[in-house]
C-alpha cells in the first residue's frame, strides 16, 4: 500500500504583521527562533518564553542543544511556534510532544512521541520543507552521525510561508537551503514510496527551483541578490512542495551520503547534499538507466533547455556559475581513509532513507562514489 497525504494547513502571507494577528501570538506560547527574526520582524510582540536558538549552539540541531532547552523551559505554555530555519524547526517540532528528553531514548523508541499541544511552523529558509514533514533530524553528538524521528505527532498543525520573513537572507544561504529542496524533489521523484501525487508535487517543485535559478543566472552575480528577492516566494513555495512530496515518498542515498559528512566536517545540510548529488545520480544512470530515472532526466532536459544527456552536466553548470561552487570531497579536508567509515556508517545508520534509493546500494558501491567525489 503507499498513501499520501498533506497534514498542516498551509497559508501564504505578506507579512510578519499579518501572522501576529492571524494566529494572536500571546505569553501561553512558546516561541523558538533566532535572535535575527525575533529582533527584526517580532521585537514588539509580547509572547511568553521566547527560545533563542543560538543561546544553545551554532550549526545544525544537536541532541545537547535539545536536552538544553528543555532544562530552560520555564513555564507551561499552550502552543509551540517555529520561526525560523532548519535547526529552530527541527529542535521545535519536538517540544509539541508531551515528553522530550532523554532525546536519545525518544529517537531510540524507548518511549513514544505523543503530541501534547499545537505545533506552527514558519520557515526563514527555503530548503527544508520541514515546516509539512512529521520528520525531525538531529546530529547525535557521542554518534558522530545524525539520526531522523519520523512521527505524526510531530507534524506541525500550521505551516506559515512568508516571503518577507526571508528578504535578508544571505545568498549562501539561500543557495544551500534551495539546493536542499531541489534535491528533495528529485529524490523523491525516484523513490520506490513515490506515487503519481507526490511525482506530480516533485516535479513542479525541481521547475520552480530550477527555473528560479536560471533567472538569476540572467541576472548575473552583480545582481544576484536582487534577483533572489524577486523569486523568494516561489522557492519559497516550491520547498513546501518537495516537503510534501519527500515527506511521503522519502529521500534516499544523497541525503544518507550526505549525513557523515554533514555532521563531521560541520558542512551545511544542502551543500553536502549537493557534494553527494550528480555522484550518486551518476551511479544511478551507470546501474539502471532506462528505469523512472530515463523519465526524470526528460522533465529536467525540458525544464533546462539542454539534450537529455547533458542534464546533470548543465545542473552542475548553472549551480557553480551562478548559485553554490561544488567542491570534491578532499577540499573538506577529510583524509582518504576515512571514507570507508562514511561508507559503513550510512550502511550502519541510514537504512530508513537507503529503503528509498532508487537502486539498491550497498556498501562498496556507496564507497566507489565516496572515492568518486573525493
Ligand atoms: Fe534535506
Amino acid at each position: 500500500m503507499k498513501t499520501f497525504q498533506v497534514v498542516p494547513k498551509i497559508s501564504i502571507m505578506d507579512s510578519a504583521e499579518e501572522f501576529v494577528q492571524t494566529f494572536r501570538l500571546s505569553e501561553e506560547d512558546l516561541i523558538i527562533t533566532s535572535s535575527s527574526t525575533w529582533n527584526v520582524y517580532f521585537k514588539e510582540v509580547k509572547a511568553g518564553q521566547v527560545i533563542l536558538i543560538r543561546k544553545y549552539g551554532s550549526g545544525e540541531p544537536t541532541d545537547e542543544m535539545v536536552e538544553a532547552i528543555a532544562a530552560d523551559i520555564q513555564k507551561p505554555y499552550k502552543r509551540v511556534v517555529a520561526i525560523g530555519g532548519g535547526t529552530v524547526i527541527d529542535v521545535a517540532k519536538l517540544f509539541c510532544l508531551e515528553k522530550v528528553t532523554p532525546v536519545t531514548d525518544l529517537f531510540d523508541h524507548v518511549f513514544p512521541a505523543v503530541k501534547k499541544v499545537p505545533l506552527v511552523i514558519v520557515p526563514t529558509t527555503c530548503g527544508t520543507g520541514s515546516e509539512v514533514t512529521n520528520i525531525s533530524i538531529l546530529e547525535f553528538k557521542k554518534r558522530h552521525t545524525k539520526f531522523g524521528l519520523a512521527d505524526d505527532a510531530i507534524y506541525a498543525d500550521d505551516a506559515v510561508l512568508i516571503p518577507q520573513l526571508l528578504e535578508g537572507l544571505p545568498f549562501a544561504v539561500f543557495a544551500t537551503s534551495s539546493i536542499d529542496a531541489l534535491i528533495h524533489s528529485v529524490e523523491s521523484y525516484l523513490s520506490p514510496k513515490a506515487t503519481a501525487i507526490s511525482e506530480s508535487f516533485s516535479l513542479r517543485a525541481a521547475r520552480m527551483i530550477l527555473t528560479a535559478y536560471k533567472n538569476i543566472e540572467k541576472a548575473g552575480v552583480s545582481r544576484r541578490t536582487e534577483a533572489m528577492k524577486a523569486e523568494l516566494k516561489n522557492v519559497l513555495t516550491a520547498s513546501a512542495m518537495a516537503g510534501i512530496a519527500f515527506g511521503n515518498a522519502g529521500c534516499g542515498t544523497v541525503h544518507a551520503m550526505s549525513y557523515p559528512l554533514g555532521a563531521n566536517y560541520h558542512v551545511p545540510h544542502g551543500e553536502a547534499n549537493y557534494a553527494m548529488f550528480t555522484g550518486v545520480f551518476d551511479a544511478y544512470m551507470e546501474y539502471e538507466p532506462a528505469g523512472k530515472i530515463a523519465v526524470l532526466n526528460k522533465e529536467l532536459a525540458d525544464i533546462l533547455e539542454c539534450p537529455v544527456e547533458a542534464v546533470y552536466e548543465k545542473i552542475e553548470e548553472l549551480l557553480n556559475g551562478s548559485i553554490l561552487q561544488k567542491k570534491s570531497l578532499s577540499e573538506y579536508g577529510l583524509p582518504k581513509t576515512e571514507l570507508k567509515e562514511f561508507a559503513e556508517s550510512v550502511i550502519h545508520n541510514q537504512q530508513r532513507l537507503l529503503g528509498n534509493s532508487y537502486i539498491p546500494m550497498t556498501e562498496e558501491m556507496i564507497l566507489t562514489i565516496y572515492e568518486k567525489l573525493f
